[in-house]
């Protein structure tokens, strides 16, 4: 068995019918691995390296410092540690074995021994243990899991840790509500209104901005603590993570 931490799961009833389809490949109904854990196994390719892309093309560079928020089986980690220099990737995962397995089944320890990550596996959304602050944030499918409790005490967090010219990158499912209170819950995806995701970036000192990035089913939004930071309209054509020749990401042509 697993060692899955304070994870309330529940199964498909997804108020948001339109997910169903999508969330049917997570494979829940009996323990999913590494893989499936964090989103449909046949998705775990694309998803990682879509998320690799985004950040290249917001400029990541070898020597920035960079926070995966929620890492999971590093499903992007992968790649920004083959890219990053050494001590430059950090993660925040509290089931440890998603990370063991990543190690075990992608990466090896190799890349771990060469690039020395650091990992927190606290579930509190705290980033004490981090004595370094970030270029990037990364929270992708993390505030698509979460009540507004958490999504202000993460943003909060967040922005305490982000470097001046900093940029935080977080993926939404928006809806016509609110998730209420302190709940995770998993793998079902809840929603918040978009005017509520800029409230919270303002309670949290930080000014956001939806992008285009193509994400199946979630929206991307940035934030930072400068407005200059931040992707303006003119810059949306080159943000907007086209999948060529691959009819399974169609919507992205
Ligand atoms: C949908 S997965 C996304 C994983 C990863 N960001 C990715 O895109 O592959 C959500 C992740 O959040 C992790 N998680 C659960 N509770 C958490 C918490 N309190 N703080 C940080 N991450 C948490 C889960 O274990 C899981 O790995």
């Amino acid at each position: 068995m697993h060692d899955i931490l304070n994870l309330n799961i529940v199964l498909f009833q997804s108020e948001i019918e339109s997910n169903m389809e999508d969330f049917k490949y997570f494979g829940f109904n009996e323990e999913p691995d590494y893989t499936g854990y964090v989103g449909p196994s046949g998705e775990y390719d694309f998803m990682g390296a879509s998320q690799f892309r985004l950040f290249c093309t917001l400029g990541l560079r070898a020597t920035h410092k960079l926070l995966d928020f929620g890492c999971g089986s590093l499903r992007a980690g992968r790649f920004f540690l083959i890219y990053l220099n050494e001590g430059c990737y950090c993660g925040v995962e509290p089931n440890k074995w998603l990370i063991e397995d990543a190690i075990k089944y992608q990466i090896g320890q190799d890349i771990i021994r060469i690039k020395k990550p650091f990992f927190s596996y606290n579930n509190k959304f705290s980033l004490d243990e981090f004595d370094t602050s970030f270029d990037f944030i990364l929270a992708q499918s993390i505030f698509t899991h979460t009540g507004i409790n958490l999504l202000n005490t993460g943003l909060k967090n967040f922005s305490k840790y982000l470097n001046p010219d900093g940029i935080i990158l977080a993926t939404f499912l928006e809806g016509e509500s609110d998730t209420e209170g302190d709940v995770w819950e998993y793998p079902k995806a809840v929603p918040f209104r978009p005017s509520t995701i800029m409230q919270i970036a303002q309670d949290a000192d930080l000014v956001a901005t939806k992008i285009p990035w193509y994400r199946p089913r979630q929206t991307w939004y940035a934030f930072a603590k400068n407005k200059d930071r931040l992707p303006t309209p003119s810059m949306f054509p080159y943000l907007k993570g086209t999948v060529l020749f691959d009819p399974e990401h169609r919507a992205s042509w």
